[in-house]
């Protein structure tokens, strides 16, 4: 059992964490192997209930790489290859429009940890088969439910095409990802810097129709994981092409969580709904934590960038907390309590989330840096 002292420093609840995050990774493996849950049940990680689309593949490898990255363990060296080559055909998913959770989490750690240019072919093809979503027309990246639909998620994986198209010097991919996070940016982001979880397109001539929404309360409203998919996403896409636009809106999108949360730093599902069902979503809350570590060495200016990362540690502390974390919670499988998957569909609503688990363990390892030497 883990031991976790809710009353020591930030740092030294973060390593205990960490700790319990392999305890509890490594009890779901051992109970189920090469199961790839998203959500719990009560608590649970085996229920069989539906999944809506596959795309948390990759973070079960991707908390794998990161332990091993942090301890050098061999055991979880062993099980992040197997967990990460159980995914390897999804490079090619034509499906879906995630390949960046699923390749970005796993085969990119795998690659930045080795240098092998086998490992990173897998991190290229996944980045040209997201390529292959795009519509000229209205150009952006199509969702998987349907062709004239934009998810603002996808935010989160046009990453990988920027990836593969500077590694492969392929400029339409690259003109591909910088148009899709420009019209995303255009209708997708809105002027107080809230984000609409969907844009409809009319396909014939490109022409933007209207908001709409899967997960959020209603269209013109601001669904809190979407809007985190954005701060992070949008912030990784200026890394990728300097292109001030999109460091612009990932900084809205951070004022705008930060000025509309909570001083907890936990959002509820979507912040314009007047009567929420739940308090909390903390997998927004953990997606924000690592997106601001980011966002917090690509600001503008340094008071900018420090408030970023004061931010982020707000978010911790409070997540570092029982109420969250799953520590002294008997008999439950996850991390970390309190996320949300979907309430309009009642999937995995007030429970541990897959995604939850991974961007919560990415912030506390942002958060603890490089491991000292042994
Ligand atoms: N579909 C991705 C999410 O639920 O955030």
């Amino acid at each position: 059992m883990t031991t976790f002292d809710p009353t020591a420093s930030l740092e030294v609840r973060a390593a205990q964490a960490l700790d319990f995050a392999q305890e509890q990774v490594r009890g779901l493996i051992t109970r189920h192997p090469d199961f790839f849950p998203l959500y719990t049940e009560e608590g649970k990680w085996q229920h069989g209930r539906e999944s809506w689309t596959n795309w948390c593949e990759g973070f079960l490898g991707g908390m794998m790489w990161i332990f091993t990255r942090r301890d050098g363990d061999p055991f979880w060296r062993e099980r992040a290859e197997h967990y990460s080559r159980l995914i390897e055909e999804r490079q090619f998913d034509t499906e879906v429009h995630d390949l960046g959770f699923v390749f970005w989490s796993t085969w990119k750690r795998w690659f930045d940890l080795t240098g092998d240019p086998e490992i990173q072919a897998r991190v290229i093809q996944a980045g040209r088969t997201m390529g292959l979503r795009f519509n000229e027309e209205g150009k952006f990246l199509r969702s998987f439910v349907a062709p004239e639909s934009c998810f603002i998620d996808i935010m989160m994986n046009v990453g990988i095409i920027f990836y593969a198209a500077n590694e492969t010097h392929d400029k339409d991919l690259l003109r591909k990802a910088r148009e899709h996070c420009l019209t995303t940016r255009r209708h997708l982001v809105r002027g107080d810097g809230s984000t609409a979880h969907e844009g409809i397109f009319d396909l014939q001539t490109g022409e933007f129709l209207r908001e709409s929404t899967h997960q959020g309360w209603r269209a013109d409203s601001s669904w809190a994981r979407g809007l985190t998919w954005a701060l992070y996403g949008f912030g990784t896409a200026y890394r990728f092409s300097g292109d001030d636009r999109f460091l612009d809106a990932a900084e809205r999108c951070a004022d705008f969580y930060m000025s509309r949360t909570p001083g907890h730093g936990v959002p509820p599902n979507d912040w314009e709904e007047p009567s929420p069902r739940l308090p909390y979503e903390s997998s927004a809350a953990a997606i924000a934590a690592s997106g601001l570590f980011q966002l917090a060495t690509l600001a503008r200016d340094a008071e900018r960038g420090a408030a970023y990362e004061a931010y982020a540690r707000t978010i911790l502390d409070t997540l570092l907390t029982t109420e969250f974390l799953a520590v002294d919670t008997p008999g439950w499988e996850g991390i970390l309590k309190h996320g949300s998957y979907h309430e309009r569909k009642d999937l995995g609503v007030d429970e541990s989330v897959m995604w939850g688990e991974y961007f919560f363990v990415e912030a506390l390892d942002k958060l603890l840096g490089a491991p000292a030497a042994s």
